[in-house]
């Protein structure tokens, strides 16, 4: 089946889909996204995932052209249309398409753009393994609680981590570490307490990690909201990752270090485990 996506309005085979080299999100990376996983056919934390975009979109002035009601029907037809079970959905949004000027184009109708991907996350050999983790600079910039589609730092970390044979790298700030290059950055201290740093402006608010504080509380497990050192975070008995693409992944090494005895730690299956029956549900079933 030929992909199907979104854009401006219409309903297009990825090869019809184009868009002009004067958009500013080509030019300027002007623009946001969102990231939204996909299980069972259906979209988990949407409803929080589309909060976090029309706050992206309002914190950079792209006026939002879409209601709650209508985004929803518009990623629940893209996904029904790709007939995808499994994967992730993105939505990007940019400023629209303009002559080159760093000021806002005036009366310009923003970019609007969603496609699908079929992926494995339940069921995914990393979540049976567990993956590696480098430690590298964070270069960002300072507005890191923004969904920017400026991810060049990111993408730079990540393949720094892939050159060195390790999935995910873990940005660092002052010490601290900050958050991984697509994901909330987590530990497992040796008494048994989870580890995550604060929400700021230094870090994307996680919409998995929401959840899965949410879901650590129900459960009654100890959590510290702080900033953690990467020498913490070598010494900690187990670490995590979260994002909308993994939900929960175990991570075995840190700078080629293994994390407590290498393997997937037991309070990080958990939470995985409570993660995907929360995820099983869909939203409406579950309200
Ligand atoms: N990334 N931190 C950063 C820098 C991220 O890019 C992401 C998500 C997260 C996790 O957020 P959430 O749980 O809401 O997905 C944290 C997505 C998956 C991406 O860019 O592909």
């Amino acid at each position: 089946m030929a992909r199907v996506v979104f854009l401006n309005g219409a309903f297009l085979p990825a090869d019809e889909a184009k868009v002009s080299v004067m958009d500013r999100g080509f030019l300027f990376s002007d623009g946001v996204y969102e990231g939204v996983g996909i299980l069972g056919g259906h979209l988990v934390d949407n409803e929080p995932h589309l909060e976090r975009f029309e706050r992206s979109m309002r914190e950079i002035q792209i006026t939002n052209p879409h209601s709650r009601a209508e985004w929803t029907r518009l990623e629940e037809e893209l996904v029904r249309r790709n007939g995808v079970a499994e994967g992730f959905l993105y939505i990007q949004i940019t400023r629209g398409v303009a002559e080159r000027d760093f000021m806002f184009p005036k009366a310009v109708d923003p970019t609007v753009m969603m496609f699908t991907q079929a992926k494995s996350i339940a069921n995914s050999p990393a979540a049976e393994t567990g993956v590696a983790v480098i430690t590298v600079e964070d270069q960002r910039w300072r507005r890191r609680d923004i969904k920017s589609v400026s991810l060049l730092a990111q993408v730079l970390a990540k393949q720094a981590a892939g050159d060195a044979g390790a999935q995910e790298a873990w940005m660092v700030e002052d010490g601290f570490v900050t958050e991984g290059g697509s994901s909330s950055a987590f530990i497992v201290t040796k008494a048994g307490n989870i580890v995550v740093r604060p929400l700021s402006n230094a870090i994307l608010p996680g919409i998995t990690r929401k959840s899965l504080l949410r879901l650590s509380k129900e459960a009654g497990i100890t959590l510290e909201e702080r900033l953690f050192t990467v020498q913490e975070a070598y010494d900690a008995a187990e670490a995590f990752l979260t994002s909308a693409s993994n939900f929960v992944l175990p991570v075995v090494s840190i700078d080629g270090r293994p994390v407590g005895d290498g393997k997937p730690g037991p309070l990080t299956q958990r939470l995985r485990h409570l993660y995907l029956d929360m995820a099983r549900v869909p939203a409406e079933a579950a309200q």
